[in-house]
């Protein structure tokens, strides 16, 4: 781990301003610097970096922060990324603390493999820039010598070993030379790997270079096209996209990212000016590749060459990606095509023009690709059942739902009967985790929970709580709260008290009283480090509380100030940017949020009880319906409120 004395000295010495001019030109105007937004394509400039207060906003993005901040939303860097990242820009020497999980002796290896690949991509740059042949081939291909730079293509010597001499006489050790996959032990001969071959560089999303392909030049030869670094302790194929460094801003800003099969694929579209793209290499497509482009988009247009063994694999590319709640088109090239071969000829606007018009989705996809279907009765049935199937991947129910309506109106079928097989394929699912369906179908119907990811509802609830504390835990207001009881008759009646209490307090005794815990670690350790502050009065500054949290849940309370308020931009300088909620709204706020966020826990314990149970007994079912009362008496205290 990164020692604390070496952060420290990176806040200290990092300026904000001069951190974001490496990727933005910035105008001064007045105390602030402004700029286009990296995120998006505005032509006015609503970047803005104030240099007193060493934070960014973007309002064309919403997004906002420290300097760590911008360096992850702009590079993709995670926190020790950045922190090396600064602490380099700055000459900062790198102090590292002993940690439990890689003990230094397995820090320095990394590092070595590393060294060793970054050495090993300068050699091979080098020798391009010596060799008529190949230079010669690389202009065949079409590469401009600037493209070359950027992707740092080289070329391999054909000789037995000239890297490993190269290597060796630097002082490499040979034993991080053969775990690279640079040089092969052969009878105690070492050999290069890559003899012959130009270089491509696989970079790690900050840049580093972790493994590489090579290609033979000389197409004659009877050997593999291409072959690449063998996995090692920093290079992991599946979770590695080749072109992530070098195309990562650009699939952020156009918010999509081009898919292809090859290095080649990668570097051309980049040459022809479309710089959002990223190639599997070769392989099939895998979840860690697909929550790595997560990171940067949620669309993917998958780019593939019109051959059978290309179509299968964009299938089960699709259900992936699907899966994992993303967009996802299929465009495919005419036979003999590949994305390189096809904008080489055609050009930049025709190559957009060609995916603007041929990007299917997963229905227009799935049916252009089984067009036989229209004469056999039989084929359309099953064609129906395999995009339902798909649809029924779709963590989003909305998007489920556009998407059946589309299949209902392309090959008419009604609609109704569409979602009856649909619901089948989802029962079918859910009875083999449990076999209380039909119980809970008849008794009462509640919609189950939903996943419990960044978008979802609880999600979303405690991160609520979490702003509300930040920004008014120690507003003391008047709250309404509403009482029902039982009157002699057994009647259900309401009654008011009006309570006065500091906000955190009224929170604090809330949850309590429903023994409500957070379900998110980072929203865990706020909450508690908030209210332990708030009780002991000692929360001096926001400042000093963001810096004293881990880095992610930190991260996650900047988040929330900054994004939170649609503040304006006249507000930026006002010392409190918070436009305070006045009492009543306020009291409305945090009342509906607590209530709102015990109807949900309610609604999953009721769901628990279904699930669980294997027998109908009656104790299972009245627990469930004085459950299911307890929901009803909070969603009418929620009308009350809202
Ligand atoms: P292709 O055979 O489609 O090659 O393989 P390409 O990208 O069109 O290459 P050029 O245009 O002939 O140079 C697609 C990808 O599959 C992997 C590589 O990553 C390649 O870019 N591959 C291919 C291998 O790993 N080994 C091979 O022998 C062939
Ligand atoms: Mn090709």
């Amino acid at each position: 781990m990164i020692s604390k004395e070496t952060i420290d000295k990176v806040f200290e010495f990092a300026r904000v301003e001069e951190v974001i001019s490496d990727f933005i030109a910035l105008k001064k105007t007045g105390a602030n610097f402004k700029g286009l937004s990296p995120f998006t394509n505005e032509k006015t400039p609503s970047f803005i970096v104030s240099p007193s207060k060493q934070i960014w906003k973007d309002f064309s993005s919403g997004k906002g922060g420290n300097v760590i901040a911008f360096l992850m939303e702009h590079e993709q860097f995670n926190y020790p990324e950045s922190i090396r990242y600064l602490a380099n820009k700055y000459n900062i020497e790198i102090i590292e603390t002993n940690d439990k999980y890689e003990n230094s002796e397995e820090r320095n290896k990394r590092e070595s493999l590393f060294i060793i690949n970054s050495f090993a991509q300068e050699y091979f740059q080098n020798v391009v820039l010596e060799e008529v042949d190949v230079k010669n081939y690389l202009k065949e291909r079409g590469l401009s010598d600037s493209t070359i730079v950027n992707f740092n293509i080289g070329f391999s010597p054909d000789k037995k070993n000239s890297f490993y001499t190269n290597a060796s006489e630097k002082g490499f050790s040979i034993d991080y030379l053969i775990e690279t996959g640079l040089v092969i032990s052969n009878e105690n001969n070492y050999i290069d790997r890559f003899r012959g071959r130009i270089m491509f560089p696989i970079k790690s999303i900050s840049g580093r270079v972790i493994g590489f392909g090579g290609r033979i030049i000389d197409s004659n030869k009877k050997i593999a096209k291409y072959i690449n670094s063998p996995e090692s302790k920093i290079y992991n194929k599946s979770k590695t996209l080749y072109g992530i460094y070098e195309s990562k801003q650009f699939i952020v800003k156009n918010d999509v990212c081009f898919l292809v099969e090859g290095y080649m694929d990668v570097v051309q579209l980049h040459e022809h000016g479309i710089k959002n793209v990223l190639a599997t290499s070769g392989t099939s497509l895998t979840k860690d590749q697909i929550i790595l482009i997560k990171r940067l988009t949620s669309n993917i247009i998958i780019l593939f060459d019109g051959d059978q063994a290309g179509l299968s694999a964009s299938m089960r590319s699709i259900d992936m990606i699907l899966e994992e709640g993303l967009n996802v088109k299929i465009c495919q090239f005419p036979d003999g095509e590949d994305p390189d071969s096809f904008v080489k000829k055609y050009k930049h606007d025709k190559m957009i023009e060609y995916i603007d018009e041929e990007s299917k989705d997963l229905i227009d996809f799935i049916i252009s690709v089984n067009n036989e279907f229209e004469k056999d009765e039989d084929k359309k049935v099953d064609l129906i059942k395999s995009i339902l199937k798909s649809i029924s991947l779709i963590p989003d129910l909305l998007k489920q739902e556009v998407y059946i309506k589309k299949l209902s109106s392309v090959l008419s079928i009604e609609e109704s009967s569409l979602f009856r097989s649909f619901s089948n394929i989802k029962v079918g699912k859910k009875l083999q985790k449990s076999k209380s369906r039909q119980y809970s179908k008849n008794i009462v119907k509640i919609e189950s929970p939903k996943k419990e990811d960044k978008s979802g509802y609880i999600y979303q609830l405690e991160r609520q709580i979490i702003s509300i504390l930040l920004k008014y835990g120690v507003e003391e207001i008047v709250f309404e709260d509403i009482f029902l009881n039982k009157n002699e008759k057994g009647d259900i009646v309401e009654s008011r008290k009006e309570i006065r209490s500091k906000v955190y307090e009224k929170i604090y005794l809330d949850l309590q009283q429903d023994e409500i815990e957070f379900t998110h670690g980072p929203f865990k350790e706020i909450y508690n480090k908030l209210i332990n502050s708030f009780h002991n009065q000692n929360l001096i500054s926001i400042d000093s509380f963001i810096n004293d949290l881990e880095p992610n849940s930190s991260k996650i309370v900047s988040d929330i100030l900054i994004n939170d308020e649609k503040y304006q931009l006249h507000d930026w300088e006002k010392k409190n940017i918070y436009v305070k909620k006045i009492g009543s709204e306020l009291s409305q706020l945090v009342n509906e949020t607590i209530l709102n966020m015990r109807r949900y826990l309610i609604d999953k314990k009721i769901h628990e009880l279904q699930d669980n149970s294997n027998n109908e007994t009656n104790k299972v079912l009245e627990e469930v319906m004085s459950y299911y009362r307890l929901k009803k008496l909070l969603s009418a205290k929620l009308n009350r409120v809202v």
